[in-house]
């Protein structure tokens, strides 16, 4: 089953703490964000690739992504000042009624029989995210004190990448923009509309990168793989 996949990277990576985009920090010598790239560029499946990224920063991603011996269409266009309009930008390049891919650029990880089962399931139910079981106890908390304690068993931290039908992807976001909705994943704005979304399990290993001890264990990954090849 073939999709388009739309990776943002145009945030600033704030919480990294490094004093620039987290996508352009080096792992094993290479961007976060061309780790990224990679996973669809070796995906049979993949047959387009919208690269969303800061404004500012087209020129510099165009010559980092220039070195990948590309098999496929890969635009690059430019982002928002949210997540959700990065998206929006990404998805407005869409021009078939497929499947769509939406993937953080900070997700270097995520495996290729995840994306198959998730593909699946978006073609068979319109809507699906990969998310792991949460491993801690949640608890609702106000002004430092405890409300309650959530039922952990219910609990799914959601990750990228999430699926869709291109046609319900893009009419969730443009009534989200016309009635001023922000949601901090794809899929809020599905369940906005009251439409299922379906949970594809995934793994610990499909990490963001999103603070700088992520980094530790994003190494510790790359030397695990690399033990098993
Ligand atoms: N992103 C984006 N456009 C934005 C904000 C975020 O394309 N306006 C992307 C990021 O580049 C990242 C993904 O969305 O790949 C997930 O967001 P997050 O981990 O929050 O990244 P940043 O927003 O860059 O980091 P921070 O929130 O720490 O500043
Ligand atoms: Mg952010």
């Amino acid at each position: 089953m073939k999709y388009s996949v739309v990776i943002v990277a145009a945030g600033q990576g704030k919480r990294m703490k490094a004093g620039k985009n987290k996508m352009l920090l080096e792992l094993r010598g290479e961007p976060l964000v061309i780790h990224t790239l990679r996973l669809f560029v070796h995906d049979d499946q993949c047959n387009e690739m919208i690269l969303v990224v800061n404004e500012h920063e087209i020129d510099a991603m165009k010559k980092l992504v220039g070195v990948v011996e590309m098999n496929k269409p890969c635009k690059i266009v430019a982002g928002g000042k949210e997540r959700q309009h990065s998206v929006k930008n990404g998805i407005d390049q869409l021009h078939h009624k497929g499947i769509v891919l939406v993937h953080d650029g900070a997700r270097p990880f995520v495996r290729k029989d995840v994306l198959q089962k998730l593909v699946a399931q978006a073609k068979q139910c319109g809507a699906a995210t990969t998310a792991v079981a949460v491993k801690d106890t949640v608890k609702r908390v106000l002004r430092h004190r405890v409300v309650e304690t959530l039922n952990r068993s219910e609990l799914w931290a959601v990750q990228t990448p999430q699926a869709f039908e291109v046609a319900l992807l893009q009419q969730a976001h443009e009534k989200a923009e016309e009635k001023g909705f922000l949601g901090t994943d794809d899929c809020s704005l599905i369940e906005w509309l009251g439409h299922e979304v379906v949970i594809v399990e995934s793994d610990y290993h499909n990490i963001k990168l999103t603070t700088p001890e992520d980094l530790l264990f994003a190494e510790a990954i790359l030397q695990e793989r690399e033990r098993h090849l």
